[in-house]
């Protein structure tokens, strides 16, 4: 059984496995004797880590190794287990398949505590289908072995990954320095009475290989028989899932060439009758046709994997710098390596906090729901049909800085809509959004001069733009420079002004704008035809509210004190009327609410607004 060891570094996860491996004589002849020996010639007290190091150099010598592997047996069967030091090598693992891992020891530190790294585990572990937990509260003894301390931790952990659909199979109370409950029954803890590490993952249940599945083989390299004339190429690569055997008809994909499996071959040992789920394999075909490594081998008479070039995916970002539209990165699925651009991002959810983002770009430490679009058309299958198929990570500048799983295959654009788009007739904005990602939005800020509607709008359209979400400020004093030069301020002409910004701000919606209006617009009526005029599923009404006085006290362009000296006649507020809106969608309060608090409630009523759309 394989499973993987996750936590925060500091953690002691190393002292544990260390533990384990000592407590179930899993180690070398001599070597935990070496090293404590070693230990007291440094001086350095002996710490089952060190162990854990000195067999990983070991293990390193001969081949490379991704993550340390250990190997060890309880009265019930064999395991190995996977230590991923970091984040990035547990994900590069996962994701690349070579680990299968079928649960997990999720390791957290009593006298640290819950950390965002261990929230962020436990979601990976949730997001990579990994069910099987058991979380090892560690380093009991530095706390005393104090019940109440593990009681808290494991009800605020338990509370946490119930909101990922994750129920701990157990919380066990452990030192890995000391022994305790590894592999024995602690004495120092006679208030848990439940089981150790080592009972705990002999009830794991191991997963069956996916033998049973539709045969996925991704193409590792083509090999030419050399010499005597010989023709041959040889298909390698390792059986991901289901069977192969010679006779198959098989289809590559994406390319969709079909052939038959002529021979299997292995190097340098006996041909199989055959390959299955997790081993290495080869095979020549009956027919020489041409495929490249990446290509994936399925069985004609079974279920073919999904071919596309957009996807919807679930991953967590790991790079330094953000995962974005502007961008290309390279994506990497079994053996597939492709050039990919973000296209847009449908939520953001932080892994630690399970708080929800609305923004077009992802950081460090992030998990998002993206739609990814890839320059060329890959095979591939969706999370939960099959590990090796689903999984993939994403490369920025050749390091690992993201990976997740596939949950849908998008359509694809139709690229042919270029030829005929003079029969498709005008795109319409829906058909925009799906390439934009995004329709747009009226909002429309009402209220007196002075009142604060473009000092809010600025600022929210700062933040909208700098997520990456298109939006545009359409400002009454900067449109009557402009467009409306030939209007006053007598009703009629207010009126008119009116007309022409709510034409203009449909436009921009059109567009996929979230469109600002910033527009003292004193009539209900004229307001209330712009809403009927655009929509009211992309219009919302905004009260930008403060009374006469204050705006006048505020007087930021002093046009209240020019209106006063009568060189300003019909001034809205004094001489001319504001109908206040009756039902405004929001109203921000600029006497009781900071500019910081109108800015988020804005966006706030913005974000749902474009979620319900
Ligand atoms: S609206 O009434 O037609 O909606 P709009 O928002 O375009 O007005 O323009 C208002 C701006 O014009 C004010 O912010 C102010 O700078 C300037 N202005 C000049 N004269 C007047 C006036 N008589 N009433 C209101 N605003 C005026």
């Amino acid at each position: 059984m394989n499973i993987v060891t996750v936590g925060h570094v500091d953690h002691g996860k190393s002292t544990v496995i260390g533990r384990l491996m000592a407590d179930t004589h899993a180690l070398p002849e001599g070597k935990l004797e070496a090293i404590r020996d070693q230990c007291r010639r440094n001086a350095k007290p002996f710490e089952y880590a060190f162990l854990l190091d000195a067999l990983k150099n070991e293990q390193a010598q001969g081949i490379t190794i991704d993550t340390a592997r250990c190997f060890f047996k309880s009265e019930k069967r064999r395991y190995i287990i996977i230590d991923a030091p970091g984040h990035i090598e547990f994900l590069k693992n996962m994701v690349t398949g070579a680990s299968r891992a079928e649960a997990a020891l999720l390791v957290i530190d009593a006298s640290r505590g819950v950390e965002e790294n261990t929230r962020r585990h436990g979601y990976f572990l949730s997001m990579l289908g990994i069910r099987q937990v058991a979380v090892l509260v560690n380093k009991m003894d530095l706390v005393d072995y104090r019940e109440q301390v593990f009681r808290d931790i494991c009800q605020e952990y338990e509370q946490f990954l119930s909101k990922i659909d994750i129920v701990p199979d157990a919380f066990i109370p452990v030192s890995g320095m000391e022994g305790d409950n590894i592999a024995n029954h602690s004495p120092n803890m006679p208030w848990y009475e439940g089981r150790n590490v080592l009972e705990q993952m002999d009830t794991f249940v191991s997963a069956p290989l996916p033998g049973d599945q539709p045969l996925r083989m991704p193409v590792q390299g083509v090999y030419k028989f050399t010499g005597g004339g010989d023709s041959r190429r040889i298909i390698a690569g390792t059986v991901d899932a289901g069977k192969l055997r010679a006779g198959d008809d098989i289809v590559f994909y994406p390319s969709g060439k079909k052939t038959r499996v002529k021979s299997l071959e292995v190097f340098n040992a006996p041909t199989p009758q055959l390959f299955s789920a997790g081993q290495a394999a080869g095979f020549t075909m009956t027919e020489q046709i041409f495929v490249k490594r990446g290509e994936v081998v399925c069985r004609a008479d079974e279920q073919a994997p999904n071919v596309g070039v957009r996807i919807k995916a679930n991953l967590f970002w790991l790079g330094k710098q953000r995962f974005d539209a502007s961008r290309e990165y390279f994506f990497k699925c079994g053996t597939t390596h492709v050039k990919m651009k973000l296209e847009k991002v449908e939520r953001i959810v932080n892994a630690a906090t399970l708080s929800s983002l609305l923004r077009q770009y992802v950081e460090k430490n992030e998990v998002a729901e993206c739609v990814i679009s890839l320059e060329r058309p890959i095979a591939f299958d969706l999370a939960g049909q099959n590990e090796s198929t689903s999984r993939f990570v994403i490369v920025d500048n050749y390091e690992i800085a993201g990976g997740g799983i596939i949950t849908q295959a998008m359509q694809a654009y139709d690229y042919d809509v270029r030829n005929i788009r003079w029969t498709a007739g005008r795109m319409t904005p829906s058909e925009r959004a799906k390439y934009t990602g995004r329709r747009g939005l009226v909002v429309w800020m009402t209220g007196l001069s002075g009142a604060g509607k473009t000092t809010i709008a600025q600022e929210v359209e700062r933040i909208l733009v700098e997520q990456g979400i298109g939006a545009y400020i359409l400002d009454g004093d900067e449109l009557r420079r402009g467009l409306n030069s030939d209007l006053g301020f007598s009703p009629e002409d207010r009126k008119a002004n009116i007309r022409r910004v709510m034409h203009v701000a449909k436009l921009f919606r059109n567009a996929g704008l979230v469109t600002l209006v910033s527009l003292i617009s004193p009539y209900a009526q004229s307001r209330q035809e712009a809403r009927e005029n655009i929509g009211s599923d992309s219009f919302i009404e905004v009260y930008v509210k403060a009374s006469v006085e204050t705006c006048r006290r505020r007087d930021p362009k002093k046009l209240y004190e020019k209106a006063q000296a009568g060189k300003i006649s019909s001034f809205t507020g004094l001489d001319d009327s504001y109908e206040e809106p009756v039902h405004p969608d929001i109203v921000l309060d600029t006497e009781l609410w900071s500019e910081e608090e109108c800015v988020e409630s804005l966006l706030g009523a913005i974000e749902a607004k474009l979620k319900e759309m």
